[in-house]
Parts: structure tokens; C-alpha cells; sequence
């Protein structure tokens, strides 16, 4: 990092480009951070150069008793690195030099307090994340506004594939613990203020609006000596499991006070860790071996680690692959949805939702509780509402319960769902998502009932998972209005949402929904109409696969342990489970008919569901159910598919290589046939609807790496 030249020398003020600074009459300097030209503050070579210019100003001015450290932009305190800038390191050399200049600049941003007695406070309101957060790390103590929605606290480059290279991995633990460290970083979670102040990451919670000033008299009081500053570690930990009363700090005192303990500690996290990422994952792991270098041989032994495995994790594929996800849904997020440009979203300002089942409440739900757009459900019965209604609330609950939402906001957020069992109140709808069952007449009277109560412009999407949309839209006055917008279960949670545009779909219609999928919290990938767009299509070949591996003899273990050793969430069985077997029979009979022998199946969902059996939902399936919790493989699923118990080996690499070819070559095929308009939409398509595993980045990207020709 180049140190930069304050353009103006006057005592109390210096004139950056990237920071703002001033020195009060107390001599407690503030530095505001506000990267040119950007909406959010990054760490990159400009922030960084403008921050080595204030701590040597720091450092040398003996006027100069204290710093707090700011940001001056709306959006948040700092966000992390630029990660454009960790992409252009080449080279594992460049990127750990890279990591061991910004340990030495919060290192001496550190030695302020401890070496020259000057305190330093950061004072965090919005993201503090990554870099951020290791910034904050380094200061004497953090002061964090009460904003639970937007203040956020943690070190998520784990999801890069990264580890955090600017000390994060050395001081988090000696803040905090190691227990709650690890837990920290090898998850990447965002911690809020109240949490992060009962952790001991946070010293003092207020309101935003006194933030700075609270930041200054207490960088102000420890500079005189009238505050002691806040213990740090097993100290700290000794003095919050009194303070808090909480036998969780108690029992990780116990742990962390001895090396014994420690060595405890380190063994079970590796084995948790290793039975999660089954070895697909280099960061983690190179996360807890910094941290234990650290505890066990020292701070500066640490950071000498976490400096060399950051440099290599920069130039792993897994890296690779995750960090092209974060830029492809970076570019999602601005792409509009069609190719045409300057068309504009239409506004959506009530939603009306047919079918309040599983997929319709959870719709339902999004709309309300992220878009903040009020929701008219439509079903055949008043219990089909109750049901609907109790889901909605039930989710809501969830975000009060984790203090994300007030009981009052709960209310208001309820009050914005009505129900219906005829279209009354659909006069006024600008967009309709049903969600009724999968079946084809069904969907075009419902479309005709719409058509019917609704304006002439309301747009008419379906959350169908299999039937083409010109199939639905067929009998359309309006198929121009008529388009799919595909929702994973459970909707809340599952980020893709996969739109389906027709030859007749209108530009305008496109854009809405992409733009009200985004509001929603989406991912949103446009494909074009087929049967199966895209995610069902890839997934059928797959399952198949499967199912004849069955029929071979493979044991439904060895299937499920395969595909997760190969970094499937889970197994192509338990997924059938899941799904349903009825579901994934009828649309296996769709797939089939649509493309012949390619997506041929054995027969054997047939077979399971005239044994009754349909998986998860009635606690029968290839698996047993207690009391709606999955509990082993019901053997006797291989009589009723016409075999033995006894089953055959197969290589785990064999069944791997079998399934995920056929996914990875329905892919192919779904581009050749520009189902999908980019590679790029195909792999987040298959990671975020699909679970494919995110460390090979998608079904194209994977072929990339293995090059074509393999
Ligand atoms: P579900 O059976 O839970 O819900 C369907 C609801 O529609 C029921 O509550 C039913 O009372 C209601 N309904 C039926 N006829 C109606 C009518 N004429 N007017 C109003 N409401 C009516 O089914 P689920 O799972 O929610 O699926 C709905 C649709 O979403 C289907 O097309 C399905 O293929 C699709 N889908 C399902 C996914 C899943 O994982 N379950 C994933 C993606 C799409």
C-alpha cells in the first residue's frame, strides 16, 4: 500500500479523496470513511492508501489523544475488500503480500492504543463485514448502532472460499473465544448488534443518531483514563458469563482455559467440519489450522499462516468457482431480464396469489414480508385461507422471534394478506402467481377465470414446475400477459426464482416480474419455454439415473453418499423423498414423453407408489418417518422394486461420474437449444435451485474446468 500525501497540512485537517478526518478540541481525531465514487465503502488500494496516511498522522501528532474510526456513508460502515481487487491477484505470491500489507496496517492501527496509548473506537452502523470487521478488530473497542436490520457484523469470506486474511483469524478468537470464533467464520453469518454485544463483539449498542458522539466520549474517556478499556478474551469471557448469567460461556470457559481443553475444542471441530464439507472445502479448513496455530503458537505465528493460506485459497478452483458465482448474481441483479433495452418495470402494488398451499403461502409471504406488497390469496375454501394465513404468520413469527421484526410490524405485515374464494378484490391486481395444483385444465380455467375478474393489463404468471407455459396460455385472450415464475420450496429460504417467457410473452411482462422477483430477495434467471425450462429438465436425466442404478443393484446409500461426498446438499433419493414420489413420477411421465428415451425411467417411482408410498409427506418412502423426522432405508423398498436385499458395489466415482454427467449434459443441451440465454444463468439456475455444488460453480462451469473435450 502506497501511503498517500495529505493534500492540505493544516494541523486538525487533512484532505483525502477516500476519507474524511478531523481533530476535535479534545484532540480525539475522527476518520470518516467514503470511497469515491462508490455507493458502499470496499477495501481496496484507494481506502487503503488514504487510511495509512491518518494512522501515521495519528501516530506522530502528539496533539492527536485518540481515534475513532467511521464511515460517513449511508449505506454502512465498510463492506469488506473489493473483491474485483482479490480476482486480479494472480498469483498465490501476489495475494499472500497483499494479505500481509493490511495485517501490518490494522496492526498499527492496534499499537495506537497499546504502544502509544492512543485508543481507537470504530463505530459501526450498516456492514461491517469481511475486511471490515477485521478493521473494527483491530480497534480498542466498537461501539455498534442498535439497527438490527441493517447493522451487520461478520467475516463471510469462508463463502468465497477465502479465509479472512487481514488478522480476522487471530483477533476474532482472542476477542471472543475460540468456540464462537470458529463458528463465526467457518459459517460466514451475519451477526446482529444485540447478538454481537452478548458475544462480546460488540462493547456498547446505541442509536445511530448518537453514535459518533458516543464513539468520542468514550474514545475521549479512555484516552484520560476515566473508562478502563474492555477486557479481552478469557477475561472478557470470565466477565460476560458473570454479566449474562449464561452456562453456554461457562462451559466454553472450561474448554478454552487449557490446552487440554483447546485440544478438545480443535479435534471436535474438524470433525464436525469434515462430516459438512466431506473434504470439497479447503477455506474452512485452513480456517480452524490459523486459528489453532494461532492459539497454540502464537499471535504472530498465526497471522504468518494466515497470510500464506490466503494467498494459496486466492488461486484454488474452489475459490475460483465460488467467487464467479458472487459476480454472476452481482450481475443478475442488474440484468433486466430481456435484451432489449430501456424497457421499464410496470408498478406491481397488489398481488393476487391462487392457491394457498405450500408454494402459495410461501409466496404469499415473500411479497408481504420482503416486495412489502399487499397480497389478495385465492382459494377453493375458507380452511385452504386459514391454512394459508397461519403458514404466513408462522414465518413472520420466525423473523420476531429473531428480533428482525416487531410484533407490531408482524401485525401490519398480517394485515396486508386478505383471502377470497371467489376473485372479489382481484379488480385491482396488477399481477396474479397461481400456485394451484399441477394439472393442466385446472391452470387454464383459472387463467380464463382471471382474464375473466381481473384488469386488462394484470399479468398471469404460474408457478408450475413442469407443464409448458404455451401449454397454460394456450386458450389466452392475453398470451402476451402470460409468463411462469417458478418459486423453489420452501420459497422463504430457496434464493432462485426461475422466470419462463414465451414466444407471445411481451418485453414489459418480462421485466415486471424480474423486477418483482428481485424485490421478493431473488435470484431471478429468465428462461425460455420448454418442457421442464430448465432446473426440472436437468434434474429429470439425474434422478433417472439414479433409479437405474437402483435397478442395478445399487444400494439407495451408497446413491444418497455418493452424491453428497460429491457435494449435493443431499442425496438423489432422499431428495426424491422429499419432493414427493408422486410428483416426481408425474413429471418423469412428462419429461419422457417430451424427450423420449433420453429421459427414460425403470419404473420404479410407479412401483413405490402403488406400494403407497410417496415419500416424506405421508411417512412412507424409500426411507422410514418417525413422527415426520427421516430415519433409515426401509429395506423392504427393494422387494416391492421386484429385487433382493442384497445389493451390488459400485464404485462411488461410477454412480458420481453417471449422475452428474447426465445433469451437466441435459445442461449442455438447454443451451445448444437456448432454453437458457447464457451459461452463466445455467450454473446459478443449477446451484441456487438445485443444490449442485457451489465449490465447481455450476454445471458449465464445471465442464470449463474439466475442459470440453473430457
Ligand atoms: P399444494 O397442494 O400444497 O397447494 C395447492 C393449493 O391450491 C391447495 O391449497 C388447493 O386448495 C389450492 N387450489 C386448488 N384448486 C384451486 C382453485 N381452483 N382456486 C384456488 N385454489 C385452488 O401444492 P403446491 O406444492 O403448493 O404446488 C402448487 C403448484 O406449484 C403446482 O403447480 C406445483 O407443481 C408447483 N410447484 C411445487 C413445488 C413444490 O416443491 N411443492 C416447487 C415448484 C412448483
Amino acid at each position: 500500500m502506497a501511503t498517500a500525501k495529505a493534500t492540505s497540512s493544516s494541523k486538525d485537517e487533512m484532505k483525502l479523496e477516500h476519507v474524511h478526518f478531523e481533530v476535535d478540541e479534545n484532540g480525539v481525531a475522527t476518520v470518516l470513511l467514503d470511497v469515491a465514487g462508490e455507493a458502499m465503502n470496499t477495501i481496496g488500494p484507494k481506502l487503503g492508501a488514504d487510511l495509512e496516511a491518518v494512522i501515521e498522522k495519528v501516530e506522530t501528532d502528539a496533539s492527536i489523544r485518540a481515534l475513532v474510526i467511521g464511515s460517513a456513508k449511508p449505506s454502512g460502515f465498510l463492506a469488506g475488500a473489493d473483491i474485483e481487487v482479490i480476482r486480479g491477484l494472480d498469483s498465490a505470491k501476489a495475494a499472500t503480500e497483499a494479505s500481509r500489507q493490511l495485517q501490518a496496517a490494522f496492526g498499527r492501527i492496534e499499537a495506537l492504543h497499546r504502544e502509544r496509548n492512543k485508543p481507537v473506537v470504530a463505530a459501526i452502523h450498516g456492514p461491517c463485514l469481511g475486511g471490515g470487521l477485521e478493521l473494527a478488530l483491530a480497534a480498542s473497542m466498537r461501539i455498534v448502532s442498535d439497527d438490527e436490520k441493517k447493522t451487520t457484523l461478520g467475516l463471510p469470506e469462508v463463502k468465497l472460499g477465502l479465509l479472512p486474511g487481514a488478522g480476522g483469524t487471530q483477533r476474532l478468537p482472542r476477542l471472543i473465544g475460540i468456540a464462537h470464533a470458529l463458528d463465526a467464520m467457518l459459517t460466514g453469518r451475519n451477526i446482529r448488534p444485540r447478538k454481537a454485544r452478548r458475544l462480546g463483539l460488540a462493547d456498547e449498542v446505541v442509536p445511530k443518531d448518537i453514535l459518533l458522539d458516543i464513539a468520542r466520549t468514550r474514545a475521549r474517556q479512555a484516552a484520560t483514563g476515566d473508562l478502563k478499556p474492555p477486557k479481552q478474551g478469557l477475561a472478557r469471557l470470565r466477565e460476560l458469563a458473570k454479566e449474562v448469567a449464561d452456562p453456554d460461556f461457562l462451559q466454553q470457559l472450561a474448554l478454552e482455559e487449557n490446552p487440554v481443553g483447546q485440544h478438545i475444542l480443535f479435534k471436535q471441530a474438524r470433525e464436525r467440519l469434515l462430516k459438512q464439507t466431506r473434504g470439497n472445502y479447503p477455506a474452512p479448513e485452513a480456517i480452524l489450522e490459523c486459528v489453532r496455530v494461532g492459539i497454540q503458537e502464537g499471535f504472530e505465528a498465526g497471522l504468518a499462516l494466515e497470510a500464506e493460506k490466503f494467498g494459496e485459497l486466492t488461486q484454488t478452483p474452489e475459490a475460483k468457482a465460488l467467487i464467479s458465482i458472487f459476480f454472476a448474481t452481482q450481475e443478475l441483479k442488474k440484468d433486466s431480464g430481456v435484451d432489449a433495452e430501456g424497457v421499464e418495470p410496470r408498478p406491481v402494488k397488489k398481488v393476487g396469489v391462487l392457491g394457498g398451499g405450500l408454494m402459495g403461502a410461501g409466496i404469499s409471504t415473500v411479497t408481504v414480508a420482503k416486495a412489502g406488497v399487499p397480497v389478495r390469496i385465492k382459494e377453493i375454501d375458507d380452511a385452504g385461507i386459514g391454512r394459508a394465513l397461519k403458514h404466513i404468520r408462522g414465518e413472520l413469527e420466525k423473523d420476531r422471534k429473531r428480533k428482525i421484526r416487531t410484533e407490531r410490524e408482524v401485525d401490519r405485515l398480517m394485515h396486508m394478506v386478505t383471502g377470497t374464494v371467489d376473485y372479489s378484490g382481484y379488480g385491482n391486481v396488477d399481477l396474479v402467481i397461481e400456485a394451484v395444483f399441477e394439472d393442466l385444465d385446472l391452470k387454464q380455467r383459472v387463467l380464463a377465470d382471471v382474464e375473466e375478474n381481473a384488469r386488462e393489463e394484470t399479468i398471469f404468471a404460474s408457478n408450475t414446475s413442469s407443464i409448458p407455459i404455451s401449454k397454460i396460455a394456450e386458450k389466452a385472450k392475453h398470451p402476451e400477459r402470460v409468463i411462469g415464475m417458478h418459486y423453489f420450496s420452501p420459497v422463504e429460504k430457496m434464493p432462485l426464482l426461475e422466470i419462463i417467457t414465451t414466444e407471445k410473452t411481451a418485453d414489459w411482462v418480462t421485466v415486471t416480474c424480474v423486477d418483482f422477483g428481485k424485490r421478493q430477495g431473488k435470484t431471478v434467471i429468465v428462461v425460455n419455454d420448454g418442457t421442464g425450462f430448465y432446473t426440472s429438465r436437468v434434474l429429470a436425466p439425474y434422478m433417472n439415473e439414479a433409479a437405474w442404478l437402483l435397478a442395478e443393484g445399487a444400494s439407495v446409500e451408497a446413491l444418497d453418499r455418493a452424491m453428497k461426498d460429491w457435494g449435493f446438499p443431499v442425496g438423489p433419493i432422499t431428495l426424491l423423498d422429499e419432493v414427493g414420489i408422486d410428483v416426481g413420477a408425474k413429471v418423469a411421465k412428462i419429461m419422457q414423453g417430451a424427450f423420449g428415451d433420453r429421459m427414460k425411467a425403470p419404473g420404479t417411482m410407479e412401483a413405490l407408489i402403488e406400494d403407497g408410498r410417496k415419500g416424506r409427506k405421508n411417512g412412507r418412502g424409500v426411507y422410514t418417518y418417525e413422527n415426520g423426522k427421516k430415519q433409515g432405508v426401509d429395506e423392504s423398498v427393494y422387494l416391492v422394486l421386484g429385487q433382493t436385499a442384497e445389493r451390488k458395489d459400485f464404485p462411488e466415482d461410477e454412480i458420481q461420474q453417471r449422475l452428474s454427467l447426465q445433469f451437466v449434459n441435459e445442461a449442455a443441451l438447454c443451451l445448444q437449444e437456448g432454453i437458457l440465454r447464457s451459461p452463466r444463468d445455467g450454473d446459478i439456475g443449477a446451484v441456487f435451485g438445485l443444490g449442485f455444488p457451489p465449490f465447481r460453480g455450476g454445471p458449465f462451469m464445471y465442464v470449463d474446468r474439466a475442459g470440453a473435450g473430457e
